[in-house]
């Protein structure tokens, strides 16, 4: 770990907010400076999707306005759907601080690396100018509730990683609220991490009891794949991306009610159309 890791660390630590992404926090990660991590995973899901559903699922970006909840500091899949033809990024993020994601050190040492890597990727589709004046038009919202002050309906709806950290309370009612400004067959597509966020497995995590959980509302994959479809979508798919084996003879009284396929479920991918 170099020093300014090790101290952005102890900032982070200090501010007892793991999602507040200052300058120093931001600087600090080679997670989130690393522009190819942004674009594999993307082509990774929708190959994962196609290979287990033999359909294909991938969204047609040409024109059309994208909202990702949870994108993190450095907008998530917004710099790669504006590059593909997106008309607009719309991204929430509640640790959003627009000084650390625009700045110059960023802009050059994330912004440019992602435009370059893009165009090695899919051709050279605009210049770098174009590409960042993009970003900076996106709307970037603290909380799904500001999307009342947006006035372009939603076409595709993204979130990697988020659903698994919003409280049981608050759920629903973000879902709902993204719902309620997407368009008619509006597309959405969740990947959503059921792991321990911590390097055990899935079955030691499940030996005992979790009382208290400011990061994980612990709900497991068929209580979002159920949320989400009291939101009525007109087609709505679950995919196992990853999954461990599980006993569920050693799993804890909390988690007793979930069947193994249930349980056994790393990250899955919930999708479909409103
Ligand atoms: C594990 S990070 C994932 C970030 C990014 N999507 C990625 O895959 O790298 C979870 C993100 O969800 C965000 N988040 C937590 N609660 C949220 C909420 N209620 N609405 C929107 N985003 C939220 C956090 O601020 C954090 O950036």
């Amino acid at each position: 770990m170099n020093l300014y890791n090790f101290f952005s660390k102890i900032v982070q630590k200090l501010q007892g907010n793991i999602f507040n992404y200052t300058h120093l926090n931001v600087r600090g990660s080679k997670k989130h400076l690393n522009p190819v991590l942004l674009i594999d995973r993307w082509e990774r899901y929708h190959r994962v999707i196609t290979s287990k559903t033999k359909n294909h699922f991938k969204p047609v970006l040409s024109n059309k306005t994208v909202f990702e909840l949870g994108c993190g500091p450095m907008l998530g899949w917004g710099p790669l759907v504006l590059f593909l033809g997106a008309k607009k990024f719309i991204g929430c993020e509640p640790g959003f601080q627009k000084k650390a994601t625009f700045s110059k050190y960023v802009k050059n040492n994330y912004f440019r690396k992602h435009y370059n890597e893009l165009v090695s990727n899919y051709g050279n589709r605009m210049s770098f100018n174009t590409f960042y004046k993009k970003l900076k038009n996106s709307n970037i919202l603290k909380t799904a509730d500001e999307l009342d002050k947006i006035k372009t309906c939603i076409q595709i709806i993204l979130s990697n990683s988020v659903l698994e950290h919003i409280n049981r309370n608050n759920l629903f009612k973000t879902l709902e609220k993204i719902w309620t400004k997407a368009k008619k067959n509006a597309f959405f597509f969740h990947a959503i991490d059921m792991g321990p966020h911590k390097p055990i497995s899935l079955q030691n995590w499940y030996k005992k009891n979790i009382k208290k959980q400011i990061l994980l509302n612990l709900l497991r994959i068929n209580d979002f794949f159920l949320l989400i479809k009291t939101l009525n979508p007109t087609r709505i798919y679950l995919v196992v991306y990853r999954s461990q084996c599980i006993n569920k003879k050693s799993v804890a009284k909390m988690w007793k009610n979930y069947t193994v396929n249930n349980l056994k479920v790393k990250t899955g991918f919930i999708f479909g159309y409103k």
